[in-house]
């Protein structure tokens, strides 16, 4: 099923998360459910927010950019319940995109590579490091489940360069070309 999307404005996207519990009912369908939605709106990630759910998960399916970043070949998961664990003290700019903040895209500085500890489908706990775009696409969705967004980490002349694209999302001025939750 196509969840809606929830845009910049919408509490839920700054709301405190909570942990996925063992035995939370229709983890599963929860899971298959955003990865619908996330390959419907062509995005390469999704966190539990962003679908109005408070929780600590997100998908990400990067395999779409691999021509551009080889080491998104195959990155097509969930997390549950991660953590970063450590960062690299090398940071590096990408540019980021987000379905919550339709039609910005701004260059965002954070450590190149992460390692994180999650959960997978079945429960199991994985630690690893990630580099190059699959870290990227990882930290964005951490960010969500964390109660921000990619454009709190921009510096505040962008910010403010941004702020009115902002505005209009906040106040349903910004239609975006998949199904998304009403701001107003
Ligand atoms: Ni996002």
């Amino acid at each position: 099923m196509i969840l809606p999307i929830f845009l910049y404005g919408q509490p839920v996207l700054r709301k405190e998360t909570e942990e996925v519990p063992a035995d939370y009912p229709d983890l599963r369908v929860l899971i298959d459910d955003m990865f619908e939605t996330l390959t419907v709106a062509e995005g390469c990630g999704l966190a539990a927010p962003q679908v109005g759910k408070s929780l600590r998960l997100f998908v990400v399916d990067g395999t779409e950019l691999k021509e551009e970043y080889p080491e998104c070949d195959g990155f097509k998961q969930p997390f549950i319940n991660p953590e970063i664990l450590e960062e690299s003290e090398e940071k590096i700019a990408y540019s980021e995109g987000c379905l919550s903040l339709p039609g910005i895209s701004e260059n965002v500085i954070r450590p190149k590579s992460v390692l994180v500890r999650y959960q997978d489908i079945n429960g199991e706990e994985h630690e690893e490091w990630l580099e190059g775009f699959r870290s990227r696409i990882f930290q964005h969705e951490y960010d969500h489940i964390e109660g921000n967004v990619f454009t709190d980490r921009i510096s505040p002349i962008r910010r403010q360069f941004v702020k009115g694209k902002l505005m209009n999302i906040a106040k349903g001025r910004t239609i975006p070309k998949y199904k998304f939750k009403k701001n107003v």
